[in-house]
């Protein structure tokens, strides 16, 4: 047995305004039928005008922090007895602005106080990478207990008029809590396959606003400004690199693909799930899927699936759970735990 990060505590947030396929359909050359059967997606929630990731990303810690409190056997309005959170990560690749980190305005107004916070930037893998960072510093002995949230706003940095894009992205936020354990409890984080290749960067790229582009006199050419994915490459790439991670890590826990009683992926494509899981030798019902509800949340996704899979009765405590996610970069990454004892109170939409 020795020190390390165990799950505690989960929460999500999505915005109200739903857009459906119908909805997508009146304003781009697409249809409801062509997004279901490419993707799966049937709607996305999207940001109201002045909402930002930070709001969801406030919404879906807070209700991470009152699943920790009723969890460990308090009222949400209760005496705190469990220790304060003394660290945020936020995975965020759309922050509510480019400098400072969203993690700070975030940790404020959640009340948390002076802690550290900082934002990590992984586009759809965020939320593993978080992970593995707060774990880390867990298991490091430089913080007790740690608030984690992924949160994206897509919708503010989509091209209006690109079919594509806009039929797979939405917005949302999901954050878990951490606290210092051991690695024999149920919730304990086994371990972590992280990777990344340069390479790839232009895949899935936002083109104008950091320095290159700013460090040359004159505006962005226009339109650079939006959020492009070269839809092919990458799905191979997500396919090849989330089957891959996951294989090593399971070797590195000592499961078998058949020993793994769920595994949530990034909700990109439910093509992309099934691939994944043809890959690894999964059955159907081994794969969570919530995308057609909420389309790719980006960092959010991973644990709003879990958020989700937990409210139906799908995840169960002593699930064996493998996370796994692919994104920008190319980023990938892949965790494993046995799923705890939850209170996880009403979902937040
Ligand atoms: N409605 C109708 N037609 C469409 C739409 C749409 N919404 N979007 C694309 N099409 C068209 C294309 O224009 C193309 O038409 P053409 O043949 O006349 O040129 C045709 O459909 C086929 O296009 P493809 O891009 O080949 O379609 P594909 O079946 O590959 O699906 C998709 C596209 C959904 C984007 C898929 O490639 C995909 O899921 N890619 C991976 C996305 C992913 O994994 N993202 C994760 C990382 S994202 C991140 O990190 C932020």
């Amino acid at each position: 047995m020795s020190r390390a990060a165990v799950l505690c505590g989960l929460g999500g947030s999505l915005p109200e305004r739903i857009v459906s396929n119908e909805e997508l359909a009146e304003q781009l050359d697409t249809s409801d039928r062509w997004i279901r059967t490419r993707t799966g997606i049937g709607q996305r929630h999207v940001v109201a005008p002045g909402q930002s990731t930070s709001d969801l990303a406030v919404a879906a810690g807070a209700q991470a922090l009152a699943s920790a409190r009723a969890t460990a056997g308090q009222a949400d309005d209760g005496v705190d007895l469990v220790d304060p959170v003394d660290l945020v990560v936020l995975a965020t690749s759309t922050p509510d602005r480019p400098c400072p980190a969203t993690a700070p305005d975030v940790a404020h107004r959640l009340g948390l106080g002076p802690v550290p916070s900082f934002d990590v930037s992984a586009v759809c893998t965020g939320f593993v990478y978080a992970l593995a960072t707060a774990a880390s510093m867990i298991t490091a002995g430089i913080a007790g207990r740690a608030l984690v949230i992924g949160a994206d706003t897509f919708s503010t940095i989509l091209d209006p008029a690109d079919r594509t894009t806009r039929a797979i992205f939405g917005d949302g936020a999901g954050a878990v809590v951490l606290r210092a354990g051991d690695s024999g409890e149920p919730g304990a984080l086994l371990g972590f396959d992280l990777g990344s290749d340069g390479s790839g960067a232009d895949l899935i790229t936002v083109r104008a606003g950091g320095s290159r582009q700013r460090s040359v006199p004159g505006p962005a050419a226009e339109g650079e400004e939006f959020f492009t994915m070269d839809g092919r490459p990458v799905f191979t790439r997500a396919v090849l690199d989330m089957s891959r991670s996951s294989q090593s890590l399971l070797e590195r826990v000592g499961w078998s693909a058949a020993e793994v009683d769920k595994v949530v992926a990034h909700q990109a494509n439910i093509r992309i799930l099934n691939a994944v899981g043809e890959q690894l030798g999964l059955e159907e019902k081994q794969i969570v899927a919530n995308l057609d509800r909420v389309g790719n949340t980006v960092a959010a996704s991973i644990p709003l699936a879990l958020r989700d899979a937990v409210a139906g009765g799908e995840l169960q405590p002593g699930h064996r759970v493998l996370l796994t996610g692919f994104g920008g970069g190319l980023t990938w990454g892949s965790a494993a735990l046995v799923w705890p004892e939850l209170e996880t109170g009403r979902p937040h939409r």
